[in-house]
């Protein structure tokens, strides 16, 4: 039954029933909607529009109906209603009769859906919370377990300079940490509630809307009615922080992937998260980071879908805004399992140390420090790179590496150098120079993760 029949002579056509119900949608904010009906009935209650009875019978029948669908609420959609404001405002009458006609007064599906939204916002972004950490604390472990394993640090995917496994890692937590602090900021910002703005000019009940807001659990009440009604800035900055943090894992995850070729061979991934070819039995494929590089797309998708919606409405509700949910809903379940599985793969990784300190060896990684060198004998650094630049191409040619190269070859480039050069080419010296606050060198990396982990 819809909830709008008396102006109406002619039925709606089964098409645009179709079209216009967001049931098979917004059935997943049953728990808001129930949990805000049962603070309204306390509110209207409050200004005599229910006696103590009847307030007491409105909020039993709603937490019965709670149980009754329990975990379910897939099982909503069968009902037939035109959203779930409407299921549960119909399951009620079906309950209480005509008292559960009286829990709407005051009150408009425009205020009402606003709020159930911005509780389930509340409520994802939490458990969001709760993953991005998790993928933190996968990152910490995989650095405690391989803090000092070697492998060459790249820009424009050439190797440039050799760094720790331990490094790599903590390049991410920092990247998740900044995610979880825009989740939390987004989060604040959102935690008002827009119950009691009525359809768009306020509710006509003189209800106490701090006592409302507080009885929801949010911070405070909003502003402005005609905002509380049409603002859809939270959805457009979850999407934000989602787009951005699976930005992150994206590149995780592409890391990962080329780690893991042949080609490179520098990590192992778990059996537990990869798949194999029905054709090629040789094959371990990276499906799960392709997955998480993949969806990434739809979380952006979704971003710009709803800034596109909200971008020429008018104030204030309009149906088109009813459009915020299916991409909402999307982005939190995608970001979600993304997060999970990014914690799962990183649990199984295996660095193969061997195969990343070949690589860091290989490709005049330790060229700068050769530079660096011949700046502490007193060349200007422009000059050495120069010199250096030569003795590459020199190295290449012969097919040897810097270190490898004799003396007296190395003598030719540039007299001042001396036997006391070869430490400085070694992997060894490579790390240890870097010491400095956010370097590579291995005790840096030590104290960064010894503070993250105090924090996580
Ligand atoms: N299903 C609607 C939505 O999600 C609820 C609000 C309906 N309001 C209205 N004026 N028709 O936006």
């Amino acid at each position: 039954m819809a909830l709008w029949g008396g102006r109406f002579q002619g039925q709606a056509s089964a098409l645009f029933q179709l079209f216009n119900d967001s049931l098979p949608v917004d059935y997943r904010l049953f728990v808001q909607d129930v949990e805000g009906s049962i603070a309204w009935a306390d509110a209207i209650a409050s200004v005599g529009v229910l006696d103590g009875n009847e307030c007491s019978r409105l909020k039993a029948a709603l937490t019965e109906l709670l149980e009754e669908v329990g975990e379910d609420e897939t099982a909503i959609i069968g009902s037939g209603a035109e959203d779930i404001h409407s299921f549960v405002e119909t399951k009620l009458i079906e309950k209480v009769g005509d008292l559960g006609k009286k829990l709407h007064t005051g009150r408009s599906r425009n205020d009402q859906v606003a709020t159930d939204l911005k509780l389930w916002c509340k409520a994802s972004g939490s458990l969001l919370e709760t993953k991005l950490t998790a993928v933190i604390q996968a990152l910490l472990a995989l650095a405690s377990r391989e803090l000092d394993a070697v492998m060459p640090g790249y820009t424009h995917l050439q190797r440039a300079q050799p760094v720790t496994f331990g490094h790599w890692c903590l390049a991410y937590v920092e990247m998740l940490e900044r995610d979880l602090s825009r989740l939390a900021d987004a989060l604040k910002r959102l935690n008002t509630c827009p119950l009691g703005s009525g359809a768009l000019a306020g509710t006509a009940y003189a209800i106490d809307r701090h006592a409302l807001a507080a009885a929801l659990g949010f911070g405070g009440p909003t502003l402005n009615s005609l905002d509380s009604v049409s603002d859809r800035d939270h959805v457009v900055e979850l999407c934000a922080a989602a787009s951005l943090s699976m930005m992150h894992l994206s590149r995780l995850a592409e890391d990962l992937i080329f780690f893991n070729t042949g080609e490179a061979a520098f990590v192992e991934l778990a059996d537990n998260v990869t798949s194999g070819s029905s054709l090629m039995p040789q094959k371990k494929n990276p499906d799960a980071l392709e997955l998480i590089r993949g969806k990434t797309g739809r979380v952006y998708g979704n971003l710009v879908g709803i800034l596109t919606t909200m971008k020429a409405l008018p104030l204030a509700y309009n149906k088109d805004m009813q459009e915020d949910k299916e991409g909402l809903f999307d982005t939190i379940d995608s970001w979600g399992i993304c997060l999970d599985m990014a914690a799962l793969v990183l649990e199984g990784v295996k660095v193969n140390r061997d195969n990343t300190k070949q690589a860091a060896q290989a490709g005049y990684a330790n060229a700068t420090e050769l530079a660096d060198y011949l700046v502490a004998k007193g060349m200007p650094f422009r000059e050495a790179h120069h010199v250096v630049g030569e003795v590459v191409l020199h190295a290449i040619a012969q097919g040897v590496a810097l270190e490898d190269l004799p003396i007296a070859e190395l003598q030719r480039f540039a007299a001042v150098i001396g036997e006391d050069v070869y430490p400085h080419l070694s992997l060894d010296e490579c790390l240890a120079k870097r010491n400095v606050l956010g370097g590579t060198a291995i005790n840096q990396v030590t104290a960064a993760l010894a503070a993250k982990k105090q924090q996580y």
